[in-house]
Protein backbone atom coordinates (compact mmCIF):
# COMPACT_ATOMS: atom_id res chain seq x y z
CA UNK A 1 0.00 0.00 0.00
CA UNK A 2 2.95 2.47 0.54
CA UNK A 3 3.86 1.91 -3.18
CA UNK A 4 2.28 4.41 -5.54
CA UNK A 5 1.68 2.27 -8.00
CA UNK A 6 0.11 -0.07 -6.26
CA UNK A 7 -3.85 -0.25 -6.90
CA UNK A 8 -5.30 -0.34 -2.98
CA UNK A 9 -8.39 -1.96 -4.35
CA UNK A 10 -6.46 -5.23 -5.43
CA UNK A 11 -4.59 -5.10 -1.69
CA UNK A 12 -8.36 -4.96 -0.38
CA UNK A 13 -9.41 -7.91 -2.94
CA UNK A 14 -6.34 -9.92 -1.84
CA UNK A 15 -7.56 -9.34 1.85
CA UNK A 16 -10.84 -9.87 1.51
CA UNK A 17 -9.98 -13.26 -0.36
CA UNK A 18 -7.58 -14.11 2.76
CA UNK A 19 -10.53 -13.73 4.87
CA UNK A 20 -12.66 -16.01 3.26
CA UNK A 21 -10.12 -18.91 3.41
CA UNK A 22 -9.40 -18.10 7.14
CA UNK A 23 -13.18 -18.09 8.15
CA UNK A 24 -14.64 -20.60 5.02
CA UNK A 25 -17.42 -17.43 4.70
CA UNK A 26 -18.06 -16.20 1.27
CA UNK A 27 -19.43 -12.95 1.86
CA UNK A 28 -20.17 -10.76 4.70
CA UNK A 29 -23.20 -8.23 4.00
CA UNK A 30 -22.27 -5.37 6.52
CA UNK A 31 -19.24 -4.57 8.56
CA UNK A 32 -18.76 -2.44 11.15
CA UNK A 33 -15.50 -0.45 12.78
CA UNK A 34 -16.22 -0.87 16.26
CA UNK A 35 -14.30 2.74 17.62
CA UNK A 36 -13.33 3.19 21.50
CA UNK A 37 -16.77 2.85 24.14
CA UNK A 38 -18.14 0.43 20.85
CA UNK A 39 -16.04 -2.93 21.58
CA UNK A 40 -18.54 -5.00 23.75
CA UNK A 41 -21.27 -4.79 20.92
CA UNK A 42 -18.87 -7.64 19.38
CA UNK A 43 -19.89 -9.81 21.58
CA UNK A 44 -24.23 -8.40 21.99
CA UNK A 45 -24.71 -8.30 18.00
CA UNK A 46 -24.25 -12.20 16.89
CA UNK A 47 -22.32 -15.35 17.68
CA UNK A 48 -18.77 -14.99 16.59
CA UNK A 49 -17.86 -17.99 14.62
CA UNK A 50 -14.01 -16.95 13.72
CA UNK A 51 -11.55 -14.40 14.77
CA UNK A 52 -8.39 -13.31 13.19
CA UNK A 53 -5.57 -11.66 14.09
CA UNK A 54 -5.66 -8.22 11.73
CA UNK A 55 -2.29 -8.12 11.50
CA UNK A 56 -2.13 -11.13 9.46
CA UNK A 57 -4.12 -10.05 6.59
CA UNK A 58 -2.62 -8.43 3.85
CA UNK A 59 -2.50 -4.40 4.31
CA UNK A 60 -3.17 -4.25 8.23
CA UNK A 61 -0.91 -2.68 10.26
CA UNK A 62 -0.20 -3.77 13.89
CA UNK A 63 -2.27 -1.85 16.50
CA UNK A 64 -0.88 1.48 17.73
CA UNK A 65 -2.71 1.69 20.77
CA UNK A 66 -3.45 -0.68 23.69
CA UNK A 67 -7.35 -0.47 23.35
CA UNK A 68 -7.75 -0.82 20.13
CA UNK A 69 -7.34 -4.63 19.46
CA UNK A 70 -6.49 -5.63 16.48
CA UNK A 71 -8.91 -8.40 15.76
CA UNK A 72 -11.13 -9.00 12.87
CA UNK A 73 -14.04 -10.86 13.74
CA UNK A 74 -16.69 -13.15 11.77
CA UNK A 75 -20.45 -12.84 13.08
CA UNK A 76 -23.40 -14.95 12.14
CA UNK A 77 -26.36 -12.45 12.81
CA UNK A 78 -29.25 -13.72 13.93
CA UNK A 79 -31.18 -13.15 10.79
CA UNK A 80 -28.49 -15.33 9.14
CA UNK A 81 -26.63 -12.26 7.94
CA UNK A 82 -23.06 -12.18 8.06
CA UNK A 83 -21.35 -8.71 9.64
CA UNK A 84 -17.49 -8.46 9.49
CA UNK A 85 -16.25 -6.68 13.32
CA UNK A 86 -13.26 -4.72 12.27
CA UNK A 87 -11.65 -3.75 15.95
CA UNK A 88 -8.28 -2.31 13.69
CA UNK A 89 -8.66 0.91 13.08
CA UNK A 90 -5.75 2.43 11.70
CA UNK A 91 -5.82 6.39 12.47
CA UNK A 92 -5.17 8.97 10.08
CA UNK A 93 -2.76 10.65 12.77
CA UNK A 94 -0.56 7.78 12.99
CA UNK A 95 1.14 8.86 9.89
CA UNK A 96 1.20 5.47 7.37
CA UNK A 97 -1.07 7.38 5.27
CA UNK A 98 -4.57 7.46 3.79
CA UNK A 99 -4.61 4.29 2.32
CA UNK A 100 -4.29 2.75 5.55
CA UNK A 101 -6.32 4.70 6.86
CA UNK A 102 -8.89 3.23 4.74
CA UNK A 103 -7.92 -0.28 3.93
CA UNK A 104 -10.20 -1.75 6.43
CA UNK A 105 -13.24 -0.15 4.20
CA UNK A 106 -12.50 -1.50 1.56
CA UNK A 107 -11.96 -4.81 2.20
CA UNK A 108 -15.43 -4.82 3.74
CA UNK A 109 -16.70 -3.52 0.81
CA UNK A 110 -14.47 -6.34 -0.80
CA UNK A 111 -15.74 -9.07 0.63
CA UNK A 112 -19.54 -7.97 -0.42
CA UNK A 113 -20.58 -5.76 2.56
CA UNK A 114 -22.93 -3.16 1.29
CA UNK A 115 -23.70 -1.76 4.77
CA UNK A 116 -20.67 0.57 6.39
CA UNK A 117 -21.23 1.22 10.29
CA UNK A 118 -18.40 3.39 11.50
CA UNK A 119 -17.95 4.24 15.25
CA UNK A 120 -15.74 6.47 17.41
CA UNK A 121 -15.52 7.68 20.60
CA UNK A 122 -15.07 12.02 20.10
CA UNK A 123 -15.13 14.95 21.86
CA UNK A 124 -19.08 16.89 21.85
CA UNK A 125 -19.63 20.57 21.83
CA UNK A 126 -22.69 20.73 22.70
CA UNK A 127 -23.00 21.15 26.50
CA UNK A 128 -25.70 18.76 26.65
CA UNK A 129 -24.06 16.19 25.61
CA UNK A 130 -22.35 14.45 28.91
CA UNK A 131 -19.70 12.40 28.38
CA UNK A 132 -21.20 8.81 27.66
CA UNK A 133 -23.94 10.25 24.94
CA UNK A 134 -24.08 8.72 21.93
CA UNK A 135 -24.90 10.76 18.80
CA UNK A 136 -25.80 9.76 15.06
CA UNK A 137 -22.97 11.66 12.71
CA UNK A 138 -25.65 13.46 9.85
CA UNK A 139 -22.72 15.01 8.04
CA UNK A 140 -18.79 15.37 8.30
CA UNK A 141 -16.45 18.12 7.67
CA UNK A 142 -13.18 16.47 6.38
CA UNK A 143 -10.30 18.93 8.25
CA UNK A 144 -7.49 16.65 7.52
CA UNK A 145 -6.67 18.04 3.63
CA UNK A 146 -6.64 15.09 2.55
CA UNK A 147 -8.72 12.21 0.75
CA UNK A 148 -8.73 8.35 0.07
CA UNK A 149 -9.85 8.98 -3.57
CA UNK A 150 -6.42 9.36 -5.62
CA UNK A 151 -6.61 11.12 -9.73
CA UNK A 152 -9.91 12.66 -10.86
CA UNK A 153 -12.44 10.69 -9.01
CA UNK A 154 -15.30 12.71 -8.29
CA UNK A 155 -17.80 10.93 -5.87
CA UNK A 156 -20.81 12.63 -4.79
CA UNK A 157 -21.14 12.77 -0.95
CA UNK A 158 -24.44 14.06 -0.53
CA UNK A 159 -26.00 11.96 2.50
CA UNK A 160 -23.17 10.24 2.67
CA UNK A 161 -24.33 9.20 6.14
CA UNK A 162 -27.27 7.62 5.09
CA UNK A 163 -30.93 8.86 6.62
CA UNK A 164 -32.29 5.88 6.07
CA UNK A 165 -30.39 4.31 8.58
CA UNK A 166 -30.44 7.24 10.78
CA UNK A 167 -34.61 7.13 10.69
CA UNK A 168 -33.80 2.95 11.36
CA UNK A 169 -31.38 3.69 14.38
CA UNK A 170 -33.98 6.55 15.90
CA UNK A 171 -37.15 3.45 15.51
CA UNK A 172 -34.65 1.49 18.04
CA UNK A 173 -33.55 5.13 20.23
CA UNK A 174 -36.11 8.14 19.82
CA UNK A 175 -33.66 10.25 22.26
CA UNK A 176 -30.54 9.71 19.69
CA UNK A 177 -29.78 13.53 18.57
CA UNK A 178 -27.37 13.71 15.46
CA UNK A 179 -24.76 15.95 14.36
CA UNK A 180 -21.90 16.85 12.30
CA UNK A 181 -18.84 15.07 12.55
CA UNK A 182 -15.33 17.00 12.15
CA UNK A 183 -12.39 15.17 11.34
CA UNK A 184 -9.12 16.74 13.08
CA UNK A 185 -5.61 14.68 12.06
CA UNK A 186 -4.87 14.97 15.99
CA UNK A 187 -3.28 13.30 17.92
CA UNK A 188 -3.60 16.44 19.55
CA UNK A 189 -6.70 17.38 20.93
CA UNK A 190 -8.36 20.65 19.34
CA UNK A 191 -7.43 24.09 21.54
CA UNK A 192 -10.30 25.76 22.17
CA UNK A 193 -10.16 28.28 19.38
CA UNK A 194 -9.65 25.66 16.87
CA UNK A 195 -13.27 23.75 18.93
CA UNK A 196 -14.79 27.35 18.41
CA UNK A 197 -13.88 27.21 14.61
CA UNK A 198 -15.65 23.81 14.57
CA UNK A 199 -18.32 24.90 15.95
CA UNK A 200 -18.91 28.18 13.94
CA UNK A 201 -18.10 26.41 10.38
CA UNK A 202 -21.51 24.08 11.35
CA UNK A 203 -19.35 21.83 13.38
CA UNK A 204 -21.06 19.10 16.98
CA UNK A 205 -18.61 16.35 17.24
CA UNK A 206 -14.74 16.80 17.09
CA UNK A 207 -12.55 13.28 16.42
CA UNK A 208 -9.75 12.05 15.00
CA UNK A 209 -11.53 9.01 12.75
CA UNK A 210 -14.39 8.05 10.29
CA UNK A 211 -14.59 10.77 7.76
CA UNK A 212 -11.68 9.55 5.52
CA UNK A 213 -13.33 6.10 5.95
CA UNK A 214 -16.63 7.02 5.47
CA UNK A 215 -15.60 9.07 2.24
CA UNK A 216 -13.89 5.42 1.10
CA UNK A 217 -16.97 3.79 2.04
CA UNK A 218 -19.14 5.77 -0.22
CA UNK A 219 -16.59 5.30 -3.28
CA UNK A 220 -17.08 1.48 -2.43
CA UNK A 221 -20.65 1.94 -3.12
CA UNK A 222 -21.68 1.28 0.32
CA UNK A 223 -24.31 2.82 2.27
CA UNK A 224 -22.82 4.39 5.81
CA UNK A 225 -24.28 4.75 9.44
CA UNK A 226 -21.90 6.35 11.79
CA UNK A 227 -21.73 6.56 15.74
CA UNK A 228 -20.00 8.65 17.63
CA UNK A 229 -19.78 8.21 22.06
CA UNK A 230 -19.40 11.24 23.04
CA UNK A 231 -16.72 10.98 25.65
CA UNK A 232 -15.90 14.29 26.81
CA UNK A 233 -17.08 17.71 25.90
CA UNK A 234 -13.85 19.59 23.80
CA UNK A 235 -11.70 21.52 25.17
CA UNK A 236 -12.75 25.20 26.33
CA UNK A 237 -16.47 23.85 26.35
CA UNK A 238 -15.15 21.41 29.12
CA UNK A 239 -12.66 23.91 31.39
CA UNK A 240 -10.72 20.48 32.68
CA UNK A 241 -7.85 19.59 30.96
CA UNK A 242 -8.55 16.38 28.47
CA UNK A 243 -6.71 13.37 28.83
CA UNK A 244 -6.74 9.63 26.72
CA UNK A 245 -7.13 8.20 30.41
CA UNK A 246 -10.64 10.48 30.77
CA UNK A 247 -11.91 8.85 27.15
CA UNK A 248 -10.85 5.87 28.15
CA UNK A 249 -13.20 5.61 31.32
CA UNK A 250 -15.94 7.51 29.86
CA UNK A 251 -16.00 4.97 27.47
CA UNK A 252 -15.86 2.13 29.35
CA UNK A 253 -18.70 3.18 31.51
CA UNK A 254 -21.14 3.97 28.76
CA UNK A 255 -19.84 0.69 26.70
CA UNK A 256 -23.05 -1.52 28.15
CA UNK A 257 -25.57 0.69 27.15
CA UNK A 258 -23.93 1.76 23.97
CA UNK A 259 -23.45 -1.53 22.63
CA UNK A 260 -26.64 -2.57 23.61
CA UNK A 261 -28.21 -0.25 21.38
CA UNK A 262 -25.84 -0.79 18.55
CA UNK A 263 -26.70 -4.81 18.57
CA UNK A 264 -30.08 -3.53 18.65
CA UNK A 265 -29.72 -0.84 15.36
CA UNK A 266 -28.12 -3.88 13.21
CA UNK A 267 -30.84 -6.51 14.24
CA UNK A 268 -32.85 -4.20 12.62
CA UNK A 269 -30.94 -3.63 9.81
CL1 LIG B 1 -12.09 16.61 22.34
N1 LIG B 1 -11.13 15.74 20.09
C1 LIG B 1 -10.77 14.81 19.23
N2 LIG B 1 -10.22 15.19 18.08
N3 LIG B 1 -10.94 13.50 19.44
C2 LIG B 1 -11.49 13.14 20.60
C3 LIG B 1 -11.88 14.06 21.56
C4 LIG B 1 -11.68 15.40 21.26
N4 LIG B 1 -12.41 13.40 22.61
C5 LIG B 1 -12.35 12.09 22.30
N5 LIG B 1 -11.80 11.93 21.09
Amino acid sequence: LDVPETDPFDVARTAAREIAEATGIARHDIALTLGSGWGRAADLIGETTHTLDAEEITGFSAPALAGHAGKLRSVLLPGGKRALLIGARTHYYEGHGVRRVVHSVRTAAATGATTMILTNGAGGIRETWTPGTPVLISDHINLTADSPLEGATFVDLTDLYSRRLRDLARTIDPTLDEGVYCQFRGPHYETPAEVQMARVIGGHIVGMSTALEAIAARQAGMEVLGLSLITNLAAGIQTEPLSHAEVLDAGKSAEPVISALLARIVAAL
